[in-house]
């Protein structure tokens, strides 16, 4: 089957804008030209707008097995085909985590028949992530596992974190760390700061996360291990990672839509769409976050999508879940208020959702070029929109962003050559 896409506009490597054909066969992108001359099984008019690399998004939560009234594979992935994804990093805190090897199969059977992007799921690093007791990194590694986490909580032991680092390091894979000492997070809710003193909710201080990450760096540059940060949000992590980056320490770091675009102060009142861990900080931290993702101190932006009930979101700050989602709002946050605001390139924006987290990671994704998967994105950039949580293919509709205008619209996600979504078949 021959899939030509046609008049679609490409990003040169000096980010001119050049009218081209693609070819599509066997999953892969055989030949890009201005024109192909060749008669297609099937052949799609990209209108100029914009072809991408498919998006790629190494932090997410599927919440299938075991948190199915939340999210499942399916709706999961449907959101982020909806959002340009054409790769996702499935969280490991579910029910039952992938801490062994018969989860972990049972894990990729599933995704294997549900998917409609590529998941790539980690696996744990202790058991339950409970931390109290080592998976076992190299057979998990042996089942295709790509790398290790206890996201959602923050492994409390030096002596447990430097064991999985030595583990990880033996068989070349990365730790990928939610950075939260529990000593110090006192029950915060929201980031200690302003807000939370004038709302009367605990904080959650700035040190919970950056003490950990100065902790880890020296442990990953004792074991000789690439240690990834989760969503890094604090501008004293930022400092650390710099530094610890300066010293030739592997370290690499991620940060959310929501932490560039938002800080405590858009937090008027309690109201748990605003609630994730970790939290919105203080405007200065934002400011850091960018400046570090500008400066390559911060590698490349991932979403941590994390969709919640309805019912349990409605509880306010002291009685919901922490997360929000964000596959299908990302792009258009990202480009309507980095790209169009003049804060970074379009360029830019595109190395940290496609080719950068690819690198990060040894992914062979995140290219436009012959040979590479088929994996391409079509956005929109004149296209506006206000978002509407109804129109989530996601089952979670936890969001701050209901309503806010944007532009730049993800139309048509391809996976291997094959149609993920395409805009019009979901109007
Ligand atoms: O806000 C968050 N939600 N942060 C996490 O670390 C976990 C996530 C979730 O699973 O809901």
């Amino acid at each position: 089957m021959k899939l030509l896409l046609k008049n679609a506009k490409k990003l040169s490597s000096t980010s001119e804008l050049k009218t081209v054909e693609v070819l599509i066969e066997n999953n892969t992108i055989m030949e890009i030209g201005e024109t192909l001359n060749i008669v297609a099984d099937q052949t799609i008019d990209c209108e100029e707008n914009l072809l991408l690399p498919g998006f790629i998004d190494v932090h997410i939560h599927l919440r299938e097995p075991g948190g199915e009234n939340k999210e499942t594979i399916k709706t999961g992935t449907k959101a982020a085909a909806r959002g340009g994804f054409t790769t996702v990093c499935a969280m490991p805190n579910t029910n039952p985590v992938p801490d062994n090897e018969e989860a972990v199969r049972s894990l990729l059977k599933k995704i294997e028949a549900d998917a409609e992007v590529r998941v790539l799921p980690y696996a744990a690093i202790t058991k339950g992530l409970q931390g109290k007791e080592l998976t076992d990194i190299s057979k998990l590694a042996e089942e295709g596992i790509f790398a290790f986490t206890d996201d959602g909580v923050g492994i409390q032991t030096a002596d447990y974190m430097l064991q999985a680092m030595k583990q990880a390091a033996a068989c070349g894979k990365p730790i990928v760390a939610h950075c939260e000492d529990n000593s110090i997070v006192y029950g915060g809710v929201m980031h200690d700061g302003e807000v939370s003193e004038k709302l009367g909710l605990p904080g959650i201080p700035s040190l919970s996360e950056s003490v950990q990450i100065a902790r880890d760096v020296l442990l990953a540059e004792a074991a000789g291990c690439h240690y990834h940060v989760c969503h890094v949000s604090t501008k004293e992590s930022v400092r650390v990672i710099r530094d610890a980056k300066k010293a030739g320490i592997h370290v690499t770091a991620e940060v959310t839509p929501h932490h560039l675009l938002l800080d405590e102060t858009a937090v008027l009142e309690d109201d748990a769409n605003y609630k994730m861990n970790p939290p919105l900080r203080a405007a200065a931290d934002r400011e850091a976050l960018l400046e570090g993702l500008l400066d390559g101190t911060i590698d490349f932006i991932a979403t941590d999508h994390a969709p919640h009930a309805a019912d349990e979101k409605e509880k306010g700050f002291q009685g919901a879940p922490f997360g929000i989602v964000g596959l299908e709002t990302a792009f258009p946050l990202l480009y309507t208020h980095l790209v169009h605001t003049g804060k970074c390139s379009l360029a830019q924006l595109v190395n940290w959702l496609t080719a950068k987290p690819a690198s990060v990671f040894n992914l062979p994704y995140g290219h436009i070029a012959e040979g590479a998967s088929a994996d391409l994105t079509l956005v929109d950039l004149e296209k506006q929109q206000e978002i509407d949580k109804a129109t989530f293919l996601s089952k979670g509709k936890n969001t701050p962003f209901h309503k806010w205008s944007v532009q730049g619209i993800p139309v048509l996600t391809i996976v291997e050559g094959n149609i993920a979504y395409k805009e019009d078949e979901h109007e």
